[in-house]
């Protein structure tokens, strides 16, 4: 029997950028859900698990769950499908899905972000989450072979009938965060209401562009992979190579290192990885929590972020998880001490815009910069 949670420890619920739908602050990812494909690592969930996870999370009160086609290629989707079907309480839960990447390798046009590819997907995808409507439509990456108007016009031509509430956006550059703005105002059709994209203390990339523009234009930033795949837990030192979990499987071999996941053999000799573990736990041992909750907690807190998508693979994760949401804050020293431990690097121009602008705040100009709340 799972212990009852308290009420000031539930989720709270957040506007998603300017947008008029509220969200719980925390979101389930649903990466771990089903073993087909490509998408999968080890321990992913099977669907009786799965719907336990969904069903604790919604005893803290969440409400909002992420989700995409392509994960474990459709049966992501159809465990969340039959879990609405079983729950018959639809209109509850903020459904977000994605579209962009290759659901059939033997056919040419199930890809991308065409007009056809995305007419076909999401046809698919309502099918398999036994559902009529999606809250948030997800482009799921930057597609280079097609013009962003062919693509925002057919996005809004789903909100039009009804098949989509809102729009969203994963994985961009700076510019073309802007450029989809841009689009969307000439074509005069709503703006992107999110953007998805890595975020975490060791990945701030977000915050030198996208996130500024999601920033002046009211687009909430959803962060993904907000435990760098489990990293960011405290449970690996730089002695010992992992043999379990996510981070295990990468380290257990090279290859299947990534943007998201790094080889262990970069891991482990990036100080600067070990000084964000190590001032984590200690911000933690003072509040009660763990490296875990301490990493989702400096999410919550900053300002562009709505709701951090977490990954859960027990049970135990998703309680410990859930335990950032509310109940507790840290202070603004400490927010600033994990600021400077997880600095990123500032490339050119970065550098010199910083530099040269300290001195240029004026309180009538709109702030770009990302900070905390
Ligand atoms: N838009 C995109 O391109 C994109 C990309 C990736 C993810 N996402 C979304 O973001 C969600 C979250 O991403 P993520 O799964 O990479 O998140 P994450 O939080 O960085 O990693 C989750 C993994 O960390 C480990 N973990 C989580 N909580 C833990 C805890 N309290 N203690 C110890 N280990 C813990 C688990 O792996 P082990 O138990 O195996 O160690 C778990 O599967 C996904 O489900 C998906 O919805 C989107």
């Amino acid at each position: 029997m799972a212990a009852a949670i308290a009420d000031e420890q539930r989720v709270v619920y957040n506007f998603i950028g300017k947008s008029g739908l509220r969200v719980s602050n925390i979101c389930l990812g649903t990466l771990t859900f089903g073993s087909e494909g490509t998408t999968s690592r080890p321990g992913q969930n099977t669907e009786e698990y799965a719907h336990k996870v969904l069903n604790r999370f919604v005893e803290w009160g969440g409400n909002f769950i992420d989700t995409a086609n392509v994960y474990a290629t459709g049966k992501s989707e159809e465990i969340v499908g039959s879990w609405l079907q079983a729950k018959n309480e639809r209109d509850r839960y903020v459904v977000a899905t994605k579209v962009r990447f290759n659901m059939d390798p033997s056919n040419a046009n199930q890809i991308g972000l065409g007009r056809r590819h995305i007419t076909q997907a999401i046809e698919d995808s309502l099918r398999r989450l036994h559902t009529d409507y999606v809250d948030i439509y997800q482009m799921h990456c930057w597609d280079h072979g097609v013009p962003v108007e062919e693509t925002l016009r057919t996005m809004h031509d789903l909100i039009r009938c009804g098949k989509v509430r809102y729009t969203g956006s994963s994985n961009v550059t700076g510019w073309q965060m802007q450029k989809l703005v841009a689009v969307a105002d000439k074509l005069d059709i709503p703006p992107v209401a999110t953007l998805q994209q890595q975020y975490n203390l060791l990945c701030r990339d977000g915050e030198m562009e996208a996130f500024q523009v999601c920033k002046i234009e009211g687009i909430g930033v959803l962060p993904w992979s907000p435990l760098k795949g489990g990293l960011l837990t405290g449970k690996f030192t730089r002695d010992a190579t992992p043999t379990d979990g996510r981070i295990g499987w990468v380290a257990q071999n090279e290859s299947r290192g990534s943007h998201s996941h790094p080889a262990w053999s970069k891991v482990k000799e990036d100080e600067k990885v070990w000084n964000v573990i190590d001032t984590c736990k200690r911000i933690g041992d003072a509040h009660g929590k763990s490296v875990a909750q301490v990493a989702l907690r400096w999410l919550l807190q900053r300002d562009v972020v709505p709701s951090v998508i977490i990954g859960a693979r027990t049970l135990e994760q998703l309680d410990q998880n859930m335990g950032a949401a509310n109940g507790w804050a840290m202070t603004a020293q400490e927010m600033t001490e994990l600021d400077e431990v997880s600095a990123p690097t500032l490339t050119h121009p970065h550098d010199l815009i910083n530099k040269v602008n300290v001195a240029r705040y004026n309180p009538w100009m709109p702030e770009y910069r990302v900070g905390n709340k």
